[in-house]
């Protein structure tokens, strides 16, 4: 079997379209056996629809048409408990695990008088308690041998982007759980870092936050401009990075914040 990830067995979740098929298809082209996890449902809080069961069916197709295995959970990571028995069922039938991409977000656009309580529940619930969730479905699996847990977090995560304030903390949040965990963990030979992408052209599309950075505050819109002459970068860029980081080259990486952000942080 050939390679750069061959015969690895990953969980990524929010798999159904995005980032998340992205990664598992760009993990399948090198060699892996994926456990797929997505909601497969809409959030009335999120003003944008959440992927569909035909979405998450259709990552699995492409991931078996580059001949690896797929085990597919219809689940929402805020349900720990429902998360784990998904993840140890999925172990059972791949024979193991060796690496978690928490890759499942949301997001909502909203000014500090206008963003309500419920939206910072939902952002944080999915977002940063999700994520824990998705790590403590992993580690049991990793913990005898070693592992990669790579969380998903966001430019948000390291600059105040405003507009979307619930999303940023929630992606700062992020970096500060897996800094822990990567301290706590490494004993034991698991490694975890986050990735940070700029914007990517996906289905979260807050038109909300959009159409506050075109009208009322386009002052605000310098802090998105990416330092190279790029809008976006591509869903591929940032699976590539995920790739590295699931992969045995990067053995001796833990606590990395891996932008590929197009240079926005620069700014
Ligand atoms: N698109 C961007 O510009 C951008 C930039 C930086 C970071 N990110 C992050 O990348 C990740 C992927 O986002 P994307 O752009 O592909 O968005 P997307 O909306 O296309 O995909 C997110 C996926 O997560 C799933 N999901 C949402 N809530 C879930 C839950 N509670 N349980 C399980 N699955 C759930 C959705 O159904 C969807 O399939 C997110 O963490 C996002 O915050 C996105």
């Amino acid at each position: 079997m050939s390679g750069r990830v061959a015969g690895k067995r990953v969980l990524v979740t929010g798999a159904a379209r995005g980032m998340g098929r992205s990664h598992a298809v760009r993990l399948a082209e090198e060699g892996a056996d994926l456990i797929l996890v997505d909601i497969c449902a809409s959030l009335p809080e999120i003003e944008y629809p959440l992927a569909t069961t035909e979405d998450l069916d259709e990552t699995a197709r492409l991931v078996t048409e580059l001949g690896r295995r797929a085990v597919s959970h219809v689940v929402d990571v805020r349900d720990g408990a429902a998360l784990a028995a998904a993840v140890d069922d999925g172990v059972a039938e791949l024979g193991g695990l060796d690496a978690s991409v928490a890759n499942a977000g949301v997001i909502t656009g909203g000014t500090w008088d206008t963003t309500t309580s419920r939206q910072w529940r939902t952002v944080v619930d999915v977002n940063l308690i999700g994520t824990w969730n998705t790590c403590s479905a992993a580690l049991p699996h990793l913990v005898e041998h070693g592992g990669s847990l790579i969380n998903i977090s966001s430019v948000a995560g390291l600059k105040g982007s405003p507009l979307h304030t619930p999303y940023t903390a929630s992606k700062h949040g992020v970096v500060g759980m897996s800094r822990a965990l990567a301290n706590e963990l490494a004993a034991v030979n698991v490694r975890v870092n986050t990735v940070h992408p700029t914007g990517v052209e996906t289905g979260m599309r807050p038109d909300t936050l959009h159409g506050l950075l075109h009208e009322a505050r386009a002052d605000l819109g310098p802090i998105f401009q990416n330092a190279l002459p790029i809008v976006m970068t591509e869903a591929r860029d940032v699976s590539n990075a995920v790739l590295f980081l699931v992969s045995d080259e990067s053995r001796h990486v833990t606590g990395l914040e891996f932008k590929v952000d197009a240079g926005v942080t620069l700014r």
